[in-house]
């Protein structure tokens, strides 16, 4: 237990690693830890596509804008929500699936986070840096074909792997209090805002990021630069797009 609440507090994501391989032994034990998960129903409506392979990594590395962790960490995870596996078991058993629906992909995307959250818990334990790319969601369309993902099957998150090669400073999270809610929801006031949000604005980096990005507010740099309403509706329309085309809409 002491061992899990100061891995659990002490974590911080990696995103730069050693150039030393994770061996299969210990990636499978990983993987079968992860694969423990609770799971909808038991159906495990998920599949993690494993990639080692340098050039299968330079082919998934612009699907994530380049980010240099896909091609500098040993292993990249893709985890995604798989409803072809089960539909397949249920034709051949004379039970008719009725999966190709929103629902049905919300459940597999939900199981398939959950693996993915218990895969990087336990990659943790074991010493492992791991960073989530949520690129993802943004390129669905194209890491499928990649990865020659059938009907069924849509990559929901992805997950580097490796050695870390450094140990950045943890960054800050929210009090409790704005995020944990007794009994009801309570709504935000304008003072609840503005005492939740105080630290995550004074911090010199955020500061920072504010000036370099020649905004106002913290605020803006959120939705003006990262995640902009332009950016959000295009990849929306992507996704969509995605879900349509491997049967889930
Ligand atoms: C779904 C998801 C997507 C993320 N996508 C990226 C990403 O594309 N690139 C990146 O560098 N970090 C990514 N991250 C990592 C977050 O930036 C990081 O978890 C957050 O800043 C908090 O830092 P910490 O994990 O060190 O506490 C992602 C995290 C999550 C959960």
């Amino acid at each position: 237990m002491d061992d899990i609440q100061n891995i659990l507090k002490n974590r911080r994501t990696i995103r730069s690693y050693a150039d030393k391989d994770v061996d299969n032994d210990l990636l499978n034990n990983i993987l079968e830890m992860g694969c423990r998960a609770s799971t909808t129903g038991n159906m495990q409506v998920y599949s993690i596509v494993v990639t080692k392979d340098n050039d299968k990594k330079k082919e998934l590395a612009p699907c994530h804008f380049n980010q240099p962790m896909i091609t500098s960490a040993p292993v990249v995870l893709t985890f995604c929500a798989d409803f072809n596996r089960f539909n397949k078991w249920c034709l051949a058993r004379e039970a008719v699936p009725g999966y190709d629906n929103f629902l049905s992909f919300f459940t597999a995307a939900i199981d398939a986070l959950l693996v993915a959250q218990t895969v990087c818990v336990a990659a943790e334990s074991a010493g492992l840096g791991i960073c989530y790319l949520g690129t993802t969601t943004y390129t669905a369309d194209k890491i499928i074909e990649v990865l020659k993902l059938p009907r069924g099957v849509v990559p929901v998150t992805t997950v580097t792997l490796g050695w870390p090669a450094d140990r950045p400073e943890q960054v800050d999270r929210l009090p409790l209090d704005a995020v944990v809610h007794k009994e009801e929801y309570n709504d935000y006031s304008t003072e609840t805002i503005d005492l939740f949000y105080k630290e995550k604005e004074e911090r010199a980096d955020s500061k920072q990021f504010v000036v370099e990005n020649n905004k106002k507010t913290l605020a803006q740099v959120f939705t003006d630069i990262r995640y902009s309403r332009k950016d959000n509706e295009h990849f929306s329309g992507v996704l969509l797009q995605v879900l349509k085309n491997q049967d889930f809409l």
